[in-house]
Formats: structure tokens, sequence, C-alpha cells
């Protein structure tokens, strides 16, 4: 009997398609950015329930900052607004929040709303959610680089991870980009070096539970092999080892 595939420990998603998504309906832009909220809040419940230990969202790119003022700040009320509102029901899912990213550019109420939302779901343990917000995955490797030249430390692999952002998890093992545009827009450039990588067609506002499913049931398909051949992993694997 082989055994059950196993659900992504972590998995990393790219929240494209928002834009498009309000301008299809003629709404502004920020429209599809709140739709867009009501997605993740989607998303994560339907992580927990398939038993994903660590979901990581893009919600706002370093590189974002050169969008129109109106979007900018719309997206930055949208932020304060979706704590205000969120984080109650995610305490009490088990949820527990990190906010990733570069902190210093953020208005004094979103920098103290993030690290609020960070203490209050700070004992919960069902699953880790990180959310990157103003985030970039060269700024990530930067930093870390930086913090190892302060400190006077080797810049070896094993160092630069444990200074990276995202040291307090392993690294995805399914990235999830949809909106239909197939690159990495600097996200997660170090810890997605095995990624498996699924594109989806469907804007975010539009990824739902099946659509979950379907990047789930695709990477379960997926042979993921970290260098070695073929046969060496099917040899290692605990089902053809019992047969
Ligand atoms: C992603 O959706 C959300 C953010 C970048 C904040 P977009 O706003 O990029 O949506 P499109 O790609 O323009 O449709
Ligand atoms: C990536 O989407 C950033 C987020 C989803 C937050 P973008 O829409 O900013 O990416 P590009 O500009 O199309 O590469
Ligand atoms: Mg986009």
């Amino acid at each position: 009997m082989s055994a059950a595939p196993a659900v992504p420990h972590h998995i990393a998603i790219v929240m494209d398609g928002n834009g498009r998504w309000a301008t299809r309906r003629f709404l502004p832009r920020v429209a599809g950015h709140k739709q867009g909220v009501e997605s993740l809040r989607r998303c994560v419940k339907a992580c927990a329930a398939r038993g994903v230990s660590v979901l990581t969202v893009f919600a706002f790119s370093s590189e974002n900052w050169n969008r129109p003022v109106e979007e900018v700040s719309g997206l930055m009320d949208l932020m304060v607004v979706a704590l205000g509102r969120e984080v109650p029901r995610l305490t009490q899912d088990g949820v527990r929040l990190h906010f990733v990213g570069e902190r210093s550019g953020l208005s004094e109420k979103i920098a103290a709303g993030l690290l609020q939302a960070e203490a209050a779901t700070a004992h919960n343990s069902r699953l880790v959610v990180n959310v990157c917000f103003n985030y970039g995955g060269r700024w990530d490797i930067a930093r870390a680089a930086a913090q190892l030249a302060a400190r006077g430390e080797a810049l070896t692999e094993a160092n630069l991870d444990a200074a990276m952002a995202l040291s307090h998890v392993p690294d995805p093992d399914l990235f999830i980009r949809t909106g239909g545009e197939q690159r990495l827009s600097n996200f997660l450039l170090w810890q997605s070096a095995y990624a498996e990588l699924f594109f989806s067609d469907r804007l975010w506002p539009e990824f739902d539970e099946a659509a979950l499913d379907e990047a789930i049931a695709a990477y379960q398909n997926r042979e993921r092999r970290f260098g070695q051949t073929s046969a060496q992993v099917r040899a290692a694997r605990p089902d053809q080892q019992a047969a």
C-alpha cells in the first residue's frame, strides 16, 4: 500500500491579479485589493483545514512603491483596516502572524499594527502565516549579508540562511503565482531554490479552494529530486522500502 501523498508543509503565494480583477469590472484598482483580502481569508482557512503548516504571501513588494500614489495609499489604508478586522478572527482560528519586510519605510500606525498583530497571535501554532509587506528577495539577502558583516561573521550559506527574514520556518515546498504571469517578481529568491513552481491563470480574488486543491494536486504529482537521480529518490521512498 502506498502512503497518501504529502500536503506541502509550506506554501508561498504571489497574490497577483487584483488590479485586473477590478478593472474588468470597471472598478478602481483598490476594490480589487479589497477583494484580495477576502480571498486571502478564504485561503488561510483552506490551508489550515488541509494541514498546511506555513503559508507565506506576497502582499506588497519593495517595487510596489512605484505605483500611483492613490493606489499605494489605498493599499496602506487597507492594511490598517484588514489588521483591525482580521486579527481577532485569526487569533481564534489558531493562526500565528509574522510580517516580513522593511519596516522603516512604513507609517507609525502600520508599524504599530504589525507589532500588535504579531503579539496577539504569538501563542498560536495551528498555521503560521507570513505576510511579506514592503518585502523583496534582494532586500532580504542584502540585509542578511549586512548583518553578518556587521557581526564579523563568515558569509556562509548556513549563516546567511539563519540571518534571512524567514529563518523561523523551513523553505517553501510549493510556490504559487496567480494572475497568469510566470515570473518571481523578487519574491523569496533565496528560499525558493527547490520550491515546486505552480502558475495559475486565475486572478487572485478568484483563487478559491478548488484552485488551491489543483495546485496541491500538481505538487503531489511532482518528483522532488534535490539533485539526485529519479532511481535514488524512488529507492528512498518509505512506501517503496516497505514493499
Ligand atoms: C497584486 O495584484 C497585489 C499587489 C501587487 C499589491 P496587482 O495589483 O499587481 O494586480 P494586477 O497584476 O495589476 O492585475
Ligand atoms: C508582485 O506582483 C507583488 C505582489 C503580488 C505583492 P506585481 O504585480 O507587483 O509584479 P510585476 O510588477 O507584475 O512583476
Ligand atoms: Mg500585478
